[in-house]
């Protein structure tokens, strides 16, 4: 085994379970399906179960049928062709099929949809809003085609799309499939740095940004970012720079690289072929973060993803005609890129993308929205549930929300406290919960209820979707049965499944199939209950998960060593109450260099400088030391316990280079209670 692999397996094994800490995170209520439901969805529970039978036994005549869902140019006669190793991964799905996401998600529905509205925007400010038709969104695709087109963006080529929540970002998302150019995606909350460091890893020559975003009311120096960020790369890095227009703020324009969107839309048709592109050519590249290292390029295909993004959406949501959709999450994140865009446009649903945050104007944001709106599936983090029942009922209350039937919840483990009050209080006890557990990495849902099919226990993401297979293994790999507790591994692929990592195949297969041969490890530890419930408990490995974004600890350490004045650090998550995890580093300063509460503040903006505000510190203790093994390893069990304020169950500190740093650490721990 190599020394990587072995020291994660070993931490893997060490660890326990974070968000269990405090919480209330089990809980035995049962939430039936209604009969109504039963009745309206898609599925009920004895479908559910024949169809999960027919996938689980033969997945390669299931999908068979299953694909057929959106429409190829070439049909696939291939269905499934994936291997887990030990030894080769590689995974393909309809590999001889060719079609085009973008024909999928906007031409298809025109002749059926031409006049149903696609996409409603609301904006930042509640009296701005658009509703976008599937005809309008068609020639908008088109011209946002042909502009990208005229800068010789070409097939296979990667686009760096760096914008906030207008629909703009839709239209270039699938402006890029409709090219056959890979799309790459980077949340406009992220540094100039980390989006110098996207560019450069795929080595894309062309970007698209705003002059500027809004949020709660707050301009976001979007194109100075990406200034700041090109600066960073060689000169000729880039070719390109297309500038949407957003605030018409004032922004610097490098004549021979960049132009705004509307000056070169003007120059071109509002008619674009699709390319046809066979099933395995990549759509889009999404940087995550892992336990090692530097973000990945999750590399997503074309065929078996747009499948599988559209199939969970209809059966997730039960979505059907005519319904208004919400996921309130941001393009920059793989939840957008399912949810907002390509799962309900390839459904043909009416989808709503919002620019704002949950608390602007007012707290009531959200089901203002909903009313305004008649939304009648919402679909948000548990960060937002958590932030806005500190305020109480009555921001909920006093809107309507009658149009609501069916609410959602993902990116990290909803508390039992959270999930029942979503459903008392905004969904009035009428509304389902679905509890989606999925990753960037799966392309979309894997453990979910089905609404009309699956009874909810709040806490728990319930079931697998069809042709999912979880297992639970202990740290040896061994495979548990029943009710048990251990890391969660998926046995066997599923359409909508990553293929590799942009440019580093090995390290896809180290990542997620080392630590367990032959299966996919999601890094992610799991309870099974006696009814075969599975209830996500978080990670297992260096990865933890503020406000449902995931983030290394490995990269907050490297932004903090980054500084001139500190030596050393170690980042771990700690719980909390709004943010699900916090961030807590322990920081070791340059000798000679003395903590100070300006230093503190220091440090925490050269890590926003770094990163972006979504990495910001939440405590920092300066460490004299910190904890190693005689092997130079920290010990960051002891670093979590301290950093949960539970330092009297340190457990074995016998194996410490110096024990007496420990002593240090607990006097001037961070989290006293
Ligand atoms: O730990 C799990 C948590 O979020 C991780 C994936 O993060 P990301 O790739 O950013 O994708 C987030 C949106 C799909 C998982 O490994 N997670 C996501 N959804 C849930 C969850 N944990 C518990 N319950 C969920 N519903």
């Amino acid at each position: 085994m190599p020394p990587t692999t072995r020291a994660r397996t070993l931490r893997i094994q060490v660890r326990r379970h974070q968000r269990d800490a405090g919480r209330d995170a089990m809980s035995d209520k049962i939430y039936e399906v209604s009969r109504d439901w039963a009745e309206r969805a898609y599925v009920d529970a004895a479908q559910y179960r024949a169809m999960y039978e027919a996938s689980a036994a033969d997945p390669e005549a299931f999908w068979a049928e299953h694909g057929k869902r959106i429409d190829w140019f070439t049909p696939y006669t291939k269905v499934k062709n994936t291997t887990f190793g030990p030894g080769d991964v590689s995974i393909k799905w309809f590999e001889d099929g060719t079609t085009n996401v973008a024909y999928n998600c906007v031409d298809r529905h025109l002749e059926t949809r031409g006049d149903q509205v696609a996409i409603i925007w609301e904006g930042d400010d509640p009296s701005e809003s658009k509703r976008i038709t599937y005809r309008e969104l068609h020639a908008h695709v088109s011209r946002w085609a042909n502009v990208l087109r005229n800068r010789n963006v070409q097939k296979g080529d990667r686009v760096t799309i760096y914008l906030p929540m207008i629909p703009e970002a839709a239209y270039a998302m699938l402006a890029c499939a409709r090219l056959g150019a890979i799309h790459s995606i980077v949340f406009g909350g992220f540094s100039p740095d980390a989006l110098a460091g996207r560019i450069e890893d795929c080595g894309s020559r062309f970007v698209i940004t705003a002059d500027e975003g809004l949020r709660g009311g707050r301009k976001v120096p979007l194109k100075a970012n990406v200034d700041a960020a090109l600066k960073r790369l060689a000169a000729d890095a880039v070719d390109h720079v297309v500038v949407v227009e957003r605030t018409g703020g004032k922004v610097e324009m490098d004549p021979g690289r960049d132009v705004y969107y509307h000056a070169a839309a003007e120059m071109v048709t509002d008619e674009c072929p699709c390319e046809e592109m066979n099933a395995e050519d990549p759509l889009f590249i999404l940087y995550t973060s892992g336990s090692t290292g530097k973000p990945k390029g999750v590399l997503h295909t074309t065929g078996g993803y747009l499948v599988y993004a559209a199939m969970t959406h209809q059966y997730v949501f039960d979505y059907k005609d005519g319904e208004v959709y919400w996921c309130t999450a941001d393009v920059g994140w793989v939840t957008g890129h399912s949810y907002i865009v390509y799962g309900p446009l390839a459904n043909g649903a009416t989808t709503l993308m919002f620019e704002g945050v949950p608390t602007y104007p007012s707290i009531s944001r959200f089901w203002d929205v909903v009313d305004k709106h008649d939304v009648n599936i919402f679909y948000t983090a548990p960060t937002a549930i958590r932030s806005l029942m500190g305020a109480g009922e009555e921001p909920v209350t006093k809107t309507s929300r009658k149009s609501l039937r069916l609410l959602g919840s993902v990116g990290e483990p909803i508390n039992p406290e959270a999930w029942e009050w979503y459903h008392r209080v905004v969904g009035e006890g009428r509304c389902p919960i679905v509890d989606t557990w999925w990753q960037t990495e799966t392309g979309g849902i894997l453990i979910t209820p089905l609404p009309g099919a699956i009874a909810q226990k709040p806490g728990s993401a319930t079931l697998p979707f069809f042709g999912v297979k979880p297992e639970i293994v202990d740290a040896e790999g061994k495979v548990l049965e029943g009710a048990c507790e251990g890391n969660l591994c998926i046995a066997d692929s599923w359409p909508g499944q990553m293929r590799t990592v942009y440019g580093d195949h090995e390290r896809f297969v180290q990542t997620y199939f080392s630590t367990y041969p032959g299966k996919y490890f999601t890094g992610d530890g799991c309870r099974r209950d006696a009814d075969g419930y599975y209830w996500i408990t978080g990670r297992v490995d260096d990865v933890i998960n503020v406000s449902g974004h995931r983030m290394g600890t490995a990269e907050v350490e490297s932004a903090l060593v980054a500084h001139p004045k500190v030596s050393e650090a170690a980042v771990v998550g700690y719980p909390h109450d709004i943010k699900g995890q916090g961030i807590y580093a322990y920081v070791t300063l340059m000798s000679g260099i003395e903590p100070s509460d300006e230093l503190r503040a220091e440090l925490v903006k050269h890590v926003r400088q770094e990163i972006g505000p979504i990495a910001t510190p939440d405590k920092i203790q300066f460490a004299p030391g910190l904890p190693k093994t005689r092997s130079g390893k920290i010990m960051r069990r002891i670093l979590r316990k301290i950093a949960e304020d539970e330092f009297g169950a340190l457990g074995d500190t016998s194996t410490l280079a110096d024990p007496a740093v420990v002593d240090d650490l607990i006097e001037h721990r961070q989290n006293k209670r």
